[in-house]
């Protein structure tokens, strides 16, 4: 299975990180395909916390990792967690593609101010700048990696861009702040001369990777529902989230894609603004959020939880063509009884089993609970998961076997803890 593919099949945060760590142990390189430092990986191994926002999970397995194209990269962020890794005495195989974009410091100012000026259209970002570099990557004006070798085409670049933005902060948002071209200059400069040596082709040296037979695992940052085309607009990010995300964020073939596995959690949680139909606003959210740690990786925001709502799961199924699920968090649920899912929504007196693309449709969607039993609050986890899927108990085994009856779609691994060996891999 040389091509294999995660994908986060909610609104991001499903533990997409740990299960890449986890599935990198057999792989050969891994490679991130979207987004930026939007993005939070965690990962656990032997009770040390590592979070990754650009670095690929696979690092700690000592893999090649890779930023594709897709990627948006800010110059500090990369700095700072290549900088972290090599005091824990890793020594990252990396590789960033010389097209990808680059987040400048005005990016994340206009992040911000765009915000205030979108009011109840705002998503709620993460103030990384990373809307308005994709802006910029999109309408042509945009720094690539690569720009950061050649002073000249990126002082000429520059030029334009920062007069663009000077102008912008000026005159629409009528901020009084100056904008120093010189210093940005020299800055990404310096920037593109410290990561001079992990610069390369990445689609060249992914499809080389492919075709001698390794195993390429493609990171999804994100999840379906926050796809700039797929998700919730107007209230996602801005890049392309879902699987087929992979091909153009990397420079690889659909056809080179031999697994696609989506990740879900166990409930749905949201760090940012829009509608969410199973959200729980009461004690048992609260319950859930502290249980889960549901606080943003990046931002420290509380997330808002809400009980498992499996229409983003089928329509993620379809978009993504997802052949296997992960269920991450299960352990989470312990001592929650009743648990309810959610099948479909009621919308004015129809049922609906899709997300539709109106947002003020969606805000009005009721959601069709099931309700299941819930089982013990006092589980031992770390037992569990060494004695493997017989070990859950019963009512783990009946919810889990619930979602595989309504999406049609096997579940082949469940997280019960944030430890990379808190991981059971059930048999096909
Ligand atoms: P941006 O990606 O920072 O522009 O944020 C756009 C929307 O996506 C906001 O609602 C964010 O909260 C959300 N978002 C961005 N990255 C993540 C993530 O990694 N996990 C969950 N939500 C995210």
């Amino acid at each position: 299975m040389p091509g294999i593919v995660i994908v986060g099949t909610q609104w991001g945060d499903e533990a997409k990180g740990k299960i890449t760590d986890f599935l990198a142990g057999d792989a050969d390189c891994v490679v991130r395909y979207n987004g930026g430092a939007n993005a939070g990986h965690t990962v656990v191994v032997d009770g040390k916390t590592y979070k990754f926002r650009l670095i690929p999970s696979g690092v700690l397995q000592g893999k090649k990792v890779y930023i594709g194209n897709g990627v948006v990269v800010d110059p500090e962020v990369l700095l700072e967690e290549l900088e972290d890794l090599r005091r824990e005495g890793f020594n990252p195989d990396l590789h960033v593609s010389d097209r990808a974009h680059v987040v400048f410091d005005f990016h994340k100012l206009e992040d911000g101010l765009q915000e205030r000026l979108k009011g109840n259209l705002r998503a709620g970002t993460t103030r990384r700048g990373i809307g308005p570099t994709y802006s910029d990557k999109t309408a042509r004006f945009g720094i690539r990696i690569s720009d950061l070798l050649d002073e000249e085409v990126l002082k000429s670049k520059l030029k334009i861009l920062v007069d663009l933005k000077q102008r912008m902060i000026s005159h629409v948002y009528e901020e009084d702040i100056r904008l120093n071209e010189e210093e940005i200059f020299r800055k990404a400069l310096n920037f593109g001369r410290s990561i001079s040596s992990y610069i390369c082709d990445v689609s060249a040296e992914i499809n080389e990777a492919l075709d001698s037979g390794e195993t390429v695992i493609f990171e999804g940052a994100q999840g379906t529902l926050l796809d700039i085309d797929h998700g919730i607009y107007p209230y996602g990010t801005s890049s392309n989230t879902i699987a087929g995300g992979a091909c153009t964020g990397v420079g690889v073939s659909p056809k080179k894609i031999d697994k696609i596995i989506g990740v879900m959690k166990a409930y749905i949680s949201r760090v940012g603004t829009g509608p969410v139909p199973t959200e729980l606003k009461d004690e048992i959210g609260d319950r859930i959020r502290e249980a889960g740690g549901e606080y943003g990786t990046v931002t420290g925001r509380p997330r808002r939880v809400g009980w498992l709502d499996l229409v983003p799961v089928k329509y993620s199924i379809r978009i993504n063509g997802i052949d296997e699920l992960v269920v991450t968090k299960l352990d989470v649920l312990s001592g929650v009884n009743p648990l309810k899912i959610c099948v479909g929504y009621e919308y004015e007196g129809r049922r609906l089993d899709t997300i539709p693309a109106n947002i003020r449709v969606f805000e009005r969607c009721k959601p069709i609970y099931e309700e299941l039993e819930g089982w013990d609050a006092n589980i031992n986890w770390k037992r569990v998961s060494e004695k493997g899927y017989g070990a859950l108990p019963r009512q783990a085994k009946e919810y889990l076997e619930r979602i595989e009856e309504h999406v049609k779609v096997p579940i082949r691994i469940v997280s019960v803890g944030p430890e990379r060996r808190e991981t059971i891999v059930l048999s096909g």
